[in-house]
């Protein structure tokens, strides 16, 4: 087994990253015990495909790296860096545009919905980027990749460049990637937008209210909770109440990811309830969960030497691991090197 996944270092980490993704990576990391067996970085070449502040992301990439240490990843036991240490990255993204087909790419919704009416000036990292992050997989020869729902499509489109290279340059007995597996838990795979529930909770929405940042302080979450969109009927104690509600079913969702439980068992525990009683109860248990993160978080932050000699150790482990799969991709393609 070899888990590895990434998370772009820009604005906060938020509650949707977290119970879409963050958790389930500590959780694998901490069901594998062997060394590099779970590699996580910070897609901080992805960040660079659209509009950004240089300072911010230095900035963002390191206060992202102390996130991920707070909310559980270990630097001694997973390999914890930022893509811009590893040349392999973007080594293996250019190999693997030959193998990429632009039909494939055209078809990517992230590049629609970031593109939006502006393709044309949208940057051409913003189209390719979907060939790098199937880069960042194939590397390590990944099987396992804990993703939220919206990055699914990335990776399948990550399988399909990885069977169209073993098909065309390797023999079927000694393939030169492997085909890596997405991994969604069910109840977070998807976290919307507090403010409209048709929306994903994302970094890039410009309303802080529409998410809860995991550095978030108790006063915030709660005042976040209390005007987070939602209707006047109280809750229903069947799933199928919700079909048509879509932010009272985003709440329902929360709650039942933070108590590790399902929809059907918090509505059998709120049915009925209105929203003035099950707001504070789910503010209560975010605060309950946030607050050892955000104290780890804060005290991390303090130390930035110590973040960077994380990055920098972990990067120097994941260029070794990365070499052997590099090294077939070359001479699978039939390149020269010496
Ligand atoms: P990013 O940085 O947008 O998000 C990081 C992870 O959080 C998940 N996520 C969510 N899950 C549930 N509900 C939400 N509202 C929500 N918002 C975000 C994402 O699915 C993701 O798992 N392209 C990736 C980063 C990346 C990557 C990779 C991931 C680069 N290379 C290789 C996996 C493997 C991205 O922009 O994620």
């Amino acid at each position: 087994m070899r888990v590895v996944s990434g998370i772009q270092p820009t604005g906060n980490l938020h509650l949707g990253n977290y119970l879409g993704a963050i958790r389930n990576w500590v959780r694998m990391q901490d069901e594998t015990d062997e060394d590099g067996q779970c590699l996580f970085f910070l897609a901080d070449l992805h960040a660079i495909s659209m509009p950004h502040e240089p300072a911010e992301l230095c900035r963002a990439t390191l206060e992202m790296a102390a996130a991920l240490v707070a909310c559980g990843i270990d630097p001694d036991r997973s390999v914890l860096f930022n893509q811009a240490q590893v040349p392999a990255h973007p080594e293996l993204q250019w190999l693997l545009n030959g193998t990429a087909r632009i039909g494939w790419l055209n078809r990517m919704t992230q590049f629609k919905d970031k593109s939006g009416k502006n393709r044309e000036g949208a940057s051409a990292a913003l189209f390719t980027y979907p060939v790098l992050q199937a880069a960042d997989v194939l590397l390590y020869q990944a099987t396992h990749v804990p993703v939220g729902e919206d990055q699914k499509q990335h990776l399948e489109l990550a399988r399909d460049i990885a069977q169209k290279f073993n098909n065309d340059f390797a023999s079927e007995d000694a393939p030169v990637f492997t085909l890596p597996e997405p991994i969604s838990p069910p109840q977070a795979a998807r976290i919307m937008s507090l403010r409209d529930g048709s929306k994903k909770m994302s970094k890039s929405d410009p309303s802080e209210m529409s998410r809860i940042d995991l550095a978030d302080d108790p006063d915030t979450v709660l005042k976040k909770i209390k005007k987070a969109k939602t209707d006047p009927e109280p809750l229903p104690s069947e799933v199928e109440g919700l079909a048509q509600r879509p932010e009272a079913l985003n709440l329902v969702t929360i709650y039942a990811a933070l108590s590790e439980s399902t929809v059907e068992d918090v509505l059998r525990d709120h049915g009925g309830a209105g929203f003035g009683a099950f707001k504070p109860a789910l503010a209560e248990l975010l605060v309950e969960t946030l607050r050892p993160i955000s104290t780890r978080f804060n005290a991390l932050l303090d130390d930035r030497e110590a973040l960077d000699a994380i990055l920098a150790r972990g990067a120097a482990r994941a260029r070794e691991i990365a070499a052997p799969t590099l090294a077939s991709a070359y001479s699978a393609l039939g390149l020269v090197r010496g």
